[in-house]
């Protein structure tokens, strides 16, 4: 192991799997060097995060700008890009959903939801997804459906795991004591599972007539990911309020709540807070992010350019063995294998210079930056080509 993989591990170790002993330095684009030189494709995203790419100069400049004029203000008074950056993101979201409390983080903007939720209704139960992933802070681990993740950790809060595109199932448990149920509307982390519109328009009409509330968790399908700004759009669909973080800040460490008049309504002075939520620097960094993706037509380039990815990915890898399917929406991909996915995702960094994510323990799952190019897409095809050949002829 090198001295640095060795000293951070020490310390900083514990809670996550490292892939190998690599120690990243910088980013540019699409890509990601070591402190070797050595470059790789990242077709993660640094976990769904950079959709402009690393260091998109409009966002580093952004930043920079910003840092030397001003970091942190109290919350307690008004701030001039706190409430550009506001009225930015509103002009993205559907004109029903025009509050936003500013976290940190998605988990955060989850408990948030949560806390909401139960204001707004009166009520204390939730429902989530099985192979739902929605954070691992107290509230959100609650409405995660992975084992590991959760029972250690038990009593949670009350929520019933229900399982995906099962309406029948959402009509049984949807009674007077919820006050909510949480979706993605393709799930992310639980394999790339992608949701059906009958299902989802459904729970949208049971919550309406039972008095529950629609969250959609967007952290990762947000500002562009499924070819919409949201996934939600793909449906019609008008939740009561939506989770948002990853793309809000386009790397930078941010989380939001989007919410209807109605929940604004009940809620008062103290019903939530955060210190570093909506601080300057983070306001900067969504502002410049959203100002690029419309500026540089990123929503409607993610649709294109996924399509593009999903359609070679389907002719290369038809014929393999190993394969069971190949599926995705927009720029969020899935290659489902029939063994577990982890030694290939090692090989495809390792052999090919190419960063991709699981989901689940079969999938690999490709969320590139909405700026890749057809170039890195065939980098990428032909990386895992030949990862994934290597095993299918032995
Ligand atoms: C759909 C979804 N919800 C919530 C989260 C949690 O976000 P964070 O890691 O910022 O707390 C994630 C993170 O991967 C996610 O994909």
């Amino acid at each position: 192991m090198t001295e640095l993989a060795a000293l951070e591990e020490s310390i900083l170790g514990g809670t996550t799997a490292r892939r190998n002993d690599t120690v990243i330095a910088r980013g540019a684009g699409c890509w990601l060097y070591d402190t070797t030189g050595r470059r790789y494709l990242d077709l993660g995203s640094a976990q769904g995060v950079t959709l402009l790419g690393h260091c998109h100069p409009a966002l580093s400049k952004a930043i920079a700008d910003q840092a030397q004029t001003l970091i942190s203000c109290p919350n307690f008074l008004y701030n001039d890009v706190r409430a550009r950056f506001g009225a930015k993101l509103v002009e993205v979201l559907p004109p029903h959903l025009n509050h936003v409390f500013l976290a940190n983080s998605g988990a955060e903007a989850i408990d948030g939801a949560l806390k909401f939720a139960r204001l707004t209704t009166g009520r204390l139960r939730t429902i989530a997804f099985r192979s739902a992933f929605h954070g691992r802070t107290v509230g959100a681990v609650a409405l995660t459906w992975e084992k590991k993740y959760r029972e250690p950790f038990l009593p949670l809060l009350d929520v019933v795991h229900l399982p995906y595109n099962n309406l029948a199932k959402v009509d049984e448990a949807l009674d007077e004591s919820i006050a909510a149920v949480f979706v993605e509307i393709v799930q992310g982390e639980g394999g790339v599972n992608i949701g059906d519109g009958d299902f989802l328009r459904g729970v949208e009409r049971l919550c309406r007539e039972r008095g529950a509330m629609l969250v959609i968790d967007e952290i990762q399908t947000g500002f562009g990911r499924t070819g919409r700004w949201f996934g939600f759009e793909r449906h019609g669909l008008q939740p009561d309020m939506i989770c948002l973080a990853k793309g809000l800040g386009a790397g930078f460490p941010m989380g939001a709540i989007a919410y209807t008049d109605c929940v604004q309504e009940k809620l008062y002075v103290g019903a939530h807070g955060s210190t570093f939520g909506g601080n300057p620097l983070a306001c900067a960094a969504g502002l410049a992010a959203i100002q690029t993706y419309q500026d540089e037509g990123l929503i409607e380039r993610a649709a294109t350019m996924g399509e593009y990815f999903l359609r070679r990915l389907r002719e290369e890898l038809a014929d393999m063995i190993l394969v069971r399917e190949v599926r995705g929406v927009g720029l969020m991909l899935a290659v489902e294998l029939r063994q577990k996915a982890g030694p290939y995702l090692k090989a495809l960094m390792e052999e090919h210079s190419v960063i991709a994510l699981p989901a689940g323990p079969n999938v690999i799952r490709f969320l590139p930056p909405l700026i890749i190019t057809e170039e890195e897409i065939e980098f990428g095809v032909q990386a895992l080509v030949r990862t994934l050949s290597a095993a299918d002829a032995g």
